[in-house]
């Protein structure tokens, strides 16, 4: 199983989420491996911080350009592979689309950022032409938690819009405990931050009722 966290927008939270959800998959006994597509090396960077811990292998690869047959590759190879990608229209995510079970589109409640969601669906539906079982998923991440602020609610009225892509009810919140654990090479789900930890389980859930 491939799941892919893509966007074409930086500072969505698709690295956080890539590394919560490979995380979440280690705690689970699952053989995981987290495949960095972004020179940025985020990702990189938190599994090297893992590796020199007791917590549960998160296997890692760096791969750029054309991933599609590594990711292929790494799927006969792992359980599961996460891939992260840069926030830009990229080869990279590209050459993804073509190969994964699974597209995890992160979305902040901004109108900044569900401008490009109509260009991350015509993405979408290039590949699904291609890869016929691609299912995509959108998340709206980093949500404000002044109860105040409607952007929330007019943000899920905006992505309901979009059948190609399903947007799922789990909200991630701003919450501090999510860049403590990207910072030490942990998820959430191995924080003491039972609020994060009920989003991250909460989103693997509604995943594996959609598979
Ligand atoms: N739910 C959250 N709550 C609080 N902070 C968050 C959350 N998600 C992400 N962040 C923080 O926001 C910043 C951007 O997150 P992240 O690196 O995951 O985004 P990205 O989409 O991967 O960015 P890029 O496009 O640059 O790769 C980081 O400092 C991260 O710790
Ligand atoms: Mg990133």
């Amino acid at each position: 199983m491939i799941i892919l966290i893509g966007s074409i927008k930086g500072g969505v939270g698709k690295s956080t989420l890539a590394t919560n959800i490979a995380a979440y998959l280690a705690v689970k006994n699952k053989d995981v491996i987290l495949v960095d597509s972004d020179r940025q090396s985020t990702s990189s960077n938190w599994y090297y911080d893992r590796s020199n811990t007791d917590l549960p292998i998160v296997h890692g690869a760096q791969k750029y350009d054309n991933i599609s047959t590594t990711l292929k590759d790494f799927n006969r190879r792992y359980e599961y592979v996460v891939v992260d990608c840069q926030g830009r229209d990229s080869v990279e995510l590209r050459t993804g689309l073509i190969a994964v079970d699974i597209c995890i589109i992160p979305c902040k409640p901004s109108q900044a950022d569900l401008d490009t969601i109509h260009s991350m669906q015509e993405m979408l539906k290039m590949a699904s032409s291609i890869n016929q079982g691609l299912k995509s998923y959108c998340v709206l991440t980093i949500c404000p938690n002044n109860p105040a602020v409607t952007e929330i609610a007019d943000s899920i009225d905006f992505l309901k819009k979009y059948d190609d892509m399903q947007l799922l009810s789990t909200l991630i919140y701003d919450r501090k405990n999510y860049r403590d654990a990207l910072a030490l090479g942990r998820g959430v789900v191995e924080m003491d931050n039972d609020k994060a930890k009920h989003e991250i389980e909460s989103l693997m859930k509604e995943l594996a009722h959609g598979c």
